[in-house]
């Protein structure tokens, strides 16, 4: 995958340098370039922004450079339909199901977003998509931008070392995690469940997916309405509900 992100501060992006992401870059799995959105403007001083139109407080980011950097990159790279990614609070809610969805795309460009917010012909005329990644304000796109390609290239095939454990992850069933535990079997007084120590497979697997339920419950229950359950969960969900229950 190519992925392309476009802003005025290309040196915020060393995160995408580090670890498994780092890694993914090395092996030529994902091609990820970093491009100053000043290198796109056309006067002597780079100008990025202007006064809105209508008046108000705050400056908008000018749509000429964006479209420049854009076209730049689609001569250099002659990928056909790359997703354009427009990071803004008024996007999309941002996702695994639309993370997933980009994992299968072979190019993304991501344009990052600042100040009082980027003229609508941007919207309008160049990005497929626009994407929010909750519902507060950042004081630019960066951040945003970096949350989607670390959750997007995570899911590459080869990205992440066992196949399995993207499977399990979060969200990826519609559901949270279970808890994990790892060495010591005590520590401060607080005990490893004893089916974890068994080392019963189908008991431990039971035991994973009721607490993983347990969770969503507790925790996310607007996500069971939309999980794929099956008749054990259903069975799990009813035995918890009766343990609650009994509990208050
Ligand atoms: N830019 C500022 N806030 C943002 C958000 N919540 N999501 C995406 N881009 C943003």
């Amino acid at each position: 995958m190519r992925i392309d992100i476009v802003t005025i501060f290309p040196e915020a992006f060393t995160p995408l340098e580090l670890s498994i992401l780092g890694r993914a870059r090395a092996a030529g799995i994902v091609d990820i370039h970093i491009h100053n959105l000043r290198d796109f403007t056309t006067d002597r001083h780079r100008t990025v922004d202007d006064y809105p139109y209508g008046g108000g407080a705050g400056m908008v980011m000018k749509p000429e450079p964006f479209f420049a950097a854009v076209e730049a990159i689609l001569r250099e790279a002659r990928t056909e339909r790359p997703r354009i990614i427009l990071t803004t609070p008024q996007g999309r809610l941002f996702n695994q199901a639309i993370a997933r969805e980009l994992a299968s795309c072979d190019h993304l460009i991501l344009l990052c977003g600042h100040y009082e917010g980027v003229d609508e012909r941007v919207a309008l005329g160049l990005a497929t998509d626009e994407i929010s990644i909750g519902d507060y304000v950042l004081t630019g796109g960066e951040l945003a931008a970096m949350v989607i390609v670390d959750a997007v290239v995570r899911l590459i095939p080869g990205v992440v070392g066992e196949e399995e454990s993207v499977r399990q992850d979060s969200f990826s069933e519609g559901l949270l995690d279970y808890p994990h535990y790892t060495r010591p079997p005590e520590f401060r007084g607080m005990r490893v469940p004893e089916v974890l120590l068994s080392g019963h497979h189908e008991a431990i697997r039971r035991w994973r997916r009721k607490e993983a339920l347990r969770r969503t419950l507790l925790r996310r229950p607007d996500l069971l309405n939309r999980a794929n359950l099956t008749e054990e969960d259903r069975r799990f969900l009813e035995e918890i509900r009766r343990e609650l229950a009994e509990d208050t």
